[in-house]
């Protein structure tokens, strides 16, 4: 029974699996306050139980008085405090800006996915969408934004939860301290798709970290393949380059994500689904039914074998 309780707290989008430093205290405080909720109830049922079955001619009027100021306002008073003062503790901490010097990652929340910017020491800053990397055992500093409605950043396995707010930026720190994949989503509904706007997060060993923002930061290679060559002609001829980045060919459109090493990513449509051929296809020709109200319009008048070259094209983009 307590197995099966317990299963759904796993995972890799789990507040009680934590892979980070704040996601742990926040943990903790869970625990410790689900604890302490479970002791007051067993010893109030218990007090109940106890006054429910003494007979009336056994009460004695000081007593009952004690029982009524010590458990009725003495203990919840010392109680509550105690609480107020440890579930408050862990706040300065949990907002306080990582050290300076530390990764900068900015992100945006866009109706429905996820802008993310990295700003390589000595490298050129790039940006990709619904993924991020982190190196294990650093500290990141999140800077968070919006050009369109609030959103709210979540990690639940590294940390709370941030929202982003259009004219404003808010800050998020965080420590990854395991190795893996984590699942972000965001936590503040933001219209029709709020539920499919979710993105990973993978932290990997510094070294793995390190050549992977490398090969990030490099433009894309031009595609081998026939089909692939053809689905980059009709990347351009269907005017997908006013809408996307592809960098190392003319397509510089800022509208939606940056497509430059989208074959490389863990999911398409932020995390709504697997990164395959099939799915590409899907996506392109019917976005709408992918993710209602979505931004992007869906190229269903394009022929199969125009999908299948825009897909190889794309799944090319490592
Ligand atoms: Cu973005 Cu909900």
């Amino acid at each position: 029974m307590g197995t099966f309780i317990v299963s759904g707290c796993g995972g890799i989008q789990s507040t009680l699996d934590p892979g980070g430093r704040e996601a742990k205290s926040i943990a903790d405080l869970f625990w410790w306050m689900t604890a302490g909720a479970i002791v007051i109830w067993l010893a109030v049922i218990l007090l109940t139980v106890y006054a429910a079955r003494l007979r009336s001619e056994a009460r004695n009027q000081r007593r009952d008085r004690i029982l009524i100021i010590g458990g009725g306002a003495v203990i919840p008073t010392v109680v509550l405090t105690v609480l107020l003062v440890y579930g408050l503790a862990p706040i300065p901490t949990l907002l306080a800006p990582a050290p300076e010097g530390s990764l900068k990652i900015i992100v945006s929340g866009e109706q429905w996915w996820w802008r993310v910017r990295y700003f390589p020491r000595g490298g050129e800053a790039f940006e990709l969408a619904n993924e991020i990397r982190l190196p294990v055992g650093e500290p990141v500093q999140f800077q968070l934004d919006s050009p369109d409605v609030i959103h709210s950043f979540w990690i639940p396995s590294l940390a709370g939860k941030m929202d982003m707010i259009p004219g404003r930026v808010t800050y998020l720190a965080l420590q990854p301290t395991n190795i893996g994949t984590y699942r972000g989503a965001c936590a503040e509904y933001c219209g029709t798709s709020h539920a499919l706007m979710n993105f990973y997060v993978e932290v990997m060993r510094k070294e793995d970290f390190s050549a992977w923002l490398a090969q990030q930061s490099q433009v894309s290679q031009p595609p081998v393949e026939p089909s692939a060559a053809r689905g980059q002609e009709l990347f351009l001829a269907n005017g997908c380059n006013a809408c996307h980045t592809v960098r190392g060919i003319p397509a510089r459109g800022v509208i939606g994500p940056d497509l430059t090493h989208v074959g490389s990513r863990m999911s398409l449509a932020a995390g709504t689904m697997p990164n395959e051929p099939d799915a590409f296809q899907r996506w392109i020709a019917h976005t709408t039914e992918v993710k209602p109200a979505v931004n992007m319009p869906p190229f269903h008048m394009l022929p199969p074998e125009d999908l299948r070259a825009l897909a190889a094209y794309l799944e090319g983009l490592k």
